[in-house]
């Protein structure tokens, strides 16, 4: 957005008429997560991407989309915030720490679908990726 502000300004832009909007937002929704768990950096997982065929160990606090990046393994995703619900992937075993922003449904958490940007792995944890 700076970027875009930035050049518009150089160019001579009218800036009265330039608007723009940002937002954050807090974790509004913690779901999947085993209670008093608190994901350790300390601690070790291990992540299993199933279609990938490429299991990779982490820390607890890398989110699956974090660890997926780190590979090269693609999984979609878009504000990295849990609120799109663009990186939706499901999870076959194991148990994450996932605190989201409304990205994804309850119906889906019970079809064990995850958000891999905002899902963290409590152990081992294989998801369709
Ligand atoms: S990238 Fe938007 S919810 Fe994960």
């Amino acid at each position: 957005m700076r970027a875009v502000r930035e050049a518009l300004a150089s160019l001579g832009f009218d800036m009265d008429r330039y608007h723009q909007e940002s937002f954050t937002a807090e974790p509004a929704h913690a779901e999947d997560v085993p209670e008093d768990v608190v994901p350790d950096e300390q601690n070790q997982a291990e992540i299993a991407f199933a279609i990938s065929g490429i299991t990779a160990k982490c820390n607890e606090t890398d989110s699956i989309l974090a660890a997926a990046k780190a590979l090269g393994l693609v999984i979609p995703s878009g504000c990295t915030m849990g609120i799109c619900g663009t990186c939706k992937v499901r999870k076959t075993e194991g148990q994450v720490h996932m605190v989201h922003n409304g990205g994804i449904t309850d119906e889906d958490v019970e079809n064990g679908y995850i958000l891999a940007c905002c899902s963290k792995p409590l152990g081992r944890v294989s998801v369709e990726a």
